[in-house]
């Protein structure tokens, strides 16, 4: 029996569904059951990837929305509202939703999957973490008899684009950004990429599956690659690491009443050569998940782009086309591993509270004492250092960079409190965490 599918969205992605639709030959034959019904555009005139029928267009998505003969919502119109508000409206009208929009489910996914519990109908997002990388599907089944201890992902193409570039050219962000810009892997304006709010909109939706809970997404430390200097990435590789734009989620423990504690952040990351992430280079994404008793499991591809994302949109359609949720109306209940509701308590860790590795770079004049002075001060602190070094710089100060062991972050920052307040010490010009 065939499926109806209303789109919200023929953009990138939404064209690239309906290229999948209207092309089923050779692809798994439920496909051949997916009928596009109606698609909702913002302007009825654009030139467009795709041919579809002028009657299926319209500009008004609540008519796609309550559409009878609609089944199932496919929103890839991006943006928060009303993107929002479409989705809980399709719920409430008792439809299945498969959505791209990693924004809105990572700041209402609670409102979102209560609602949808409600109604009995699903809402999946394959598509908003990792582009074409089946990433939400495992972490919810095949993984599901996993403790995960670890999830840490370059889940954001551009700034690894920019990145690797900045590595490979020794060029600055700002001309790698604009090149990027001109080349169409970077928006006009870069802000949710660059500054981190992508990937941390990402990590929140792997943390919410990975852990049986939400955080708060706003509450997420976030720092970008935008305040990233070339040479930072030219010490971290003569000292054997490449820098990445990491997004990590980790245990940190639980409180007494069984509440996770989780350490979860975005930031650029310092990793060794043979870190299985360091080799991820250009727009792809990786994702490494490390579960007792599975070790580690990591998942590549690509990232963003029509094909790769459209591809796992269409993966939930099949799957819920597949459990026959749309064929029969709304169900009593929903299948609890593929709608994966929230099922314990998490909280952000204190961050104070937390121990990392660090790189960081101090400026200063080149005198005696500077390297004994930085040394007795982490020291004080219980830091304990496993590298310093003096790199050779243009003008006349010292440019000296510190890789520490795991220490605890409290100490760290009041041993570079104490360190700075040396005469001959000028800026620390780059803090990186280094895992
Ligand atoms: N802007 C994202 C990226 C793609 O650069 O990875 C969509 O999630």
């Amino acid at each position: 029996m065939a499926i109806g599918i209303g789109l919200l969205g023929l953009g990138t992605v939404g064209a690239g569904v309906a290229q999948i639709l209207q092309t089923p030959d050779g692809r798994h034959p439920l496909v051949k059951e997916l009928e596009l019904r109606q698609v909702a555009v913002r302007n009825l005139e654009r030139a467009r990837p795709v041919e579809l029928a002028a009657e299926l267009l319209t500009t008004d998505p609540s008519a796609v929305v309550t559409n009878p003969a609609v089944d199932l919502v496919v929103e890839v119109m991006g943006g928060l509202e009303p993107a929002r508000s479409l989705i809980l409206a399709a719920i409430e009208a008792g439809k299945a939703v498969v959505t791209a929009n990693k924004a809105v489910i990572a700041r209402h996914g609670a409102e979102i999957a209560a609602a949808a519990a409600a109604k009995g109908v699903y809402v999946l997002m394959e598509a908003a973490v990792g582009g074409g990388i089946p990433i939400l599907e495992p972490l919810k089944q095949s993984l599901g008899g996993n403790r995960i201890e670890r999830v840490s992902g370059i889940i954001n193409g551009t700034t690894n684009y920019i990145l690797t570039r900045m590595a490979e050219e020794g060029a600055s962000y700002a001309s790698v950004l604009a090149d990027a810009q001109a080349l169409g892997y970077a928006e006009a304006d870069p802000a949710a990429d660059v500054e981190g709010g992508d990937a941390a909109d990402k990590i929140a939706i792997l943390t919410g599956l990975a852990y049986g809970g939400l955080v708060p997404r706003e509450a997420i430390p976030t720092e970008g690659i935008d305040q990233l200097d070339t040479r930072d990435i030219d010490y971290a590789r003569e000292l054997g690491f490449v820098v990445k734009l990491l997004a990590v989620a980790e245990r940190h423990g639980s409180d007494s009443d069984g509440t996770e504690v989780l350490d979860v952040r975005v930031h650029p990351t310092l990793l060794a050569k043979d870190h299985p992430l360091a080799g991820v280079n250009g727009v792809n994404n990786a994702i490494l998940v490390e579960g007792d008793p599975v070790g580690r499991v990591m998942f590549y591809g690509p990232g963003a782009g029509a094909g790769p994302t459209a591809s796992a949109v269409v993966a939930d359609i099949l799957n819920i086309a597949a459990i026959n949720q749309v064929a029969s109306g709304p169900a009593a209940g929903q299948d609890p591993l593929l709608a994966a509701s929230s099922w314990r308590k998490c909280r952000l860790v204190d961050a104070g509270s937390t121990c990392h590795r660090n790189y960081v770079r101090f400026q200063s004049t080149d005198r005696p004492g500077v390297i004994g002075h930085i040394g007795g001060c982490f020291g004080a602190e219980n830091v304990s250092l496993q590298s310093i070094v003096q790199f050779e710089t243009e003008g006349a100060g010292a440019e000296i960079v510190v890789i520490t062991h795991a220490v605890e972050e409290t100490g760290f920052r009041r041993a570079l409190t104490a360190i700075l307040k040396h005469p001959e010490v000028e800026a620390v010009t780059c803090c990186m965490r280094t895992l």
